[in-house]
């Protein structure tokens, strides 16, 4: 499948000029990258933690997800694990290893009158990342501000505050998102500290350039209502891409015809569920159940749930990854994936109605799944997995009340 990962960007030129004149300098900066959905915020944050790197710059990069309840510091975790080995220690000793949680002893006090555990935690990480400061100049790059949770949004204010003038700072974040007034308050401090980027679609010109990437060379009268359709949306011309090559419709007909015939589906999402229509109903079962899970999710669970050998999953999740809609992730555990783009799982989450409300019931779901709550890898707390079985059971029917 051709794909634009690691391929050089389409435009952007002026962007990553604005972005590198603000935090490549001597003095740290902070670059907030604005738009909707697909515009290609998190292409251009990779090619700058890209350059950034390439400019002897330490860079460390987190997200937000959409999730309900929303993960506590998940994106400080995930910062501070790429943090070499203090970094990987820090969050050992203070999400795992309550023994060793003695230099962190006040974030397990709550006791009535004990100070805000947030703020030894604080503390902490701020002298973490400030000694990494002191060797290297530090980026960090925190992916979907829109979703950040509470204690994150806290977290980056005070770093901002208390170590601005050594960390600099790059986010991302949709524009078409009403922000807690938490959130709305963060977002106007790095508006008012450094430089807003409201990243526009692509050029005509560009969107051509990005088509013939994607699907060898065009006709002009092939090529201009495709540039048309997409307005100027990559995440849409690639997506678009796929599926007139999965469809064959270039072949039979002009991309014109093709398009006045209407076989080629309207918007975003229609594109993107004309790729869903496609798969095999184990493969979209399998992946449903992982929208419930997270962008990233792990096979065994899903095995667990849908009561099934881990094989099997392996063979529905297999289509999927050949379709380019999820991708199997770097490590040693081999059953962990993640969607390709968060648009993926936010299409399919929304095709199941009831998943929010179940989640809400899970109660009345646990004896039936007594097999996931009893695995160790599954922590009772856990939320997604609490979700994904809330899923399991309204699909089996065991929650009838909420159809
Ligand atoms: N400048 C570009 N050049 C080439 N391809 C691009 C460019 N920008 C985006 N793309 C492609 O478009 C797709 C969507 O882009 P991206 O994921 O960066 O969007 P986004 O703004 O982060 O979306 P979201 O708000 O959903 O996170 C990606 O698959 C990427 O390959
Ligand atoms: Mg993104």
């Amino acid at each position: 499948m051709p794909s634009t990962v690691d391929q050089p960007l389409v435009g952007r030129l002026k962007e990553i000029e604005g972005i590198s004149a603000a935090l490549f300098g001597e003095r740290p900066g902070v670059v907030m990258l604005k738009g909707e959905a697909g515009v290609g915020k998190t292409t251009l944050a990779r090619a700058c933690q890209s350059l950034a790197r390439e400019r002897g710059l330490r860079v460390l990069m987190g997200h937000c997800y959409d999730t309900a309840p929303p993960a506590a510091f998940l994106p400080l975790i995930q910062m501070l694990s790429q943090a070499g080995q203090a970094g990987s220690e820090f969050v050992r000793k203070w999400t795992l290893d309550e023994a060793g949680g003695q230099k962190l002893g006040a974030a397990a006090d709550t006791r009535p009158g004990a100070a805000d555990p947030r703020t030894t935690l604080f503390a902490l990480v701020g002298e973490l990342l400030d000694e990494i400061a002191a060797a290297e100049k530090l980026l960090l790059i925190v992916e979907d501000l829109q979703w950040a949770d509470p204690d994150s949004i806290l977290l980056l204010n005070h770093l901002l505050d208390a170590h601005g003038d050594k960390i600099s700072l790059l986010s991302t974040q949709r524009s078409d998102h009403r922000p807690t007034r938490s959130l709305a308050t963060l977002l106007g401090r790095l508006e008012d500290k450094g430089l807003v980027i409201n990243l526009s679609p692509l050029t005509k010109e560009e969107s051509a350039t990005l088509l013939r990437r994607e699907l060898g060379p065009l006709r002009e009268s092939e090529m201009e209502p495709l540039v048309d359709f997409s307005a100027g949306s990559p995440l849409l011309i690639v997506e678009l891409a796929a599926h007139l090559r999965a469809s064959g419709l270039l072949e039979g007909h002009a991309a014109a015809e093709a398009l006045s015939l209407r076989r080629i589906p309207g918007r975003i999402a229609q594109v993107i569920d004309a790729r869903l229509d496609d798969l095999p109903p184990p493969t979209l079962f399998a992946l449903e159940a992982a929208s419930v899970v997270g962008i990233e999710f792990d096979l065994s669970l899903l095995s667990s749930a849908a009561e099934t050998d881990q094989g099997n999953v392996e063979d529905a999740v297999a289509g999927a990854v050949d379709e380019g809609l999820i991708e199997l992730l770097e490590g040693n555990d081999s059953s962990r994936y993640a969607f390709r783009h968060p648009v993926f799982r936010e299409r399919l989450l929304r095709s199941l109605p009831c998943t929010k409300r179940a989640a809400s019931k899970v109660g009345s779901a646990r004896p039936r799944w007594q097999p996931v709550w009893r695995q160790p890898s599954v922590p009772r707390e856990y939320s997604p997995s609490t979700r994904l079985l809330a899923f399991g059971s309204w699909r089996a029917g065991a929650l009838p009340e909420m159809r």
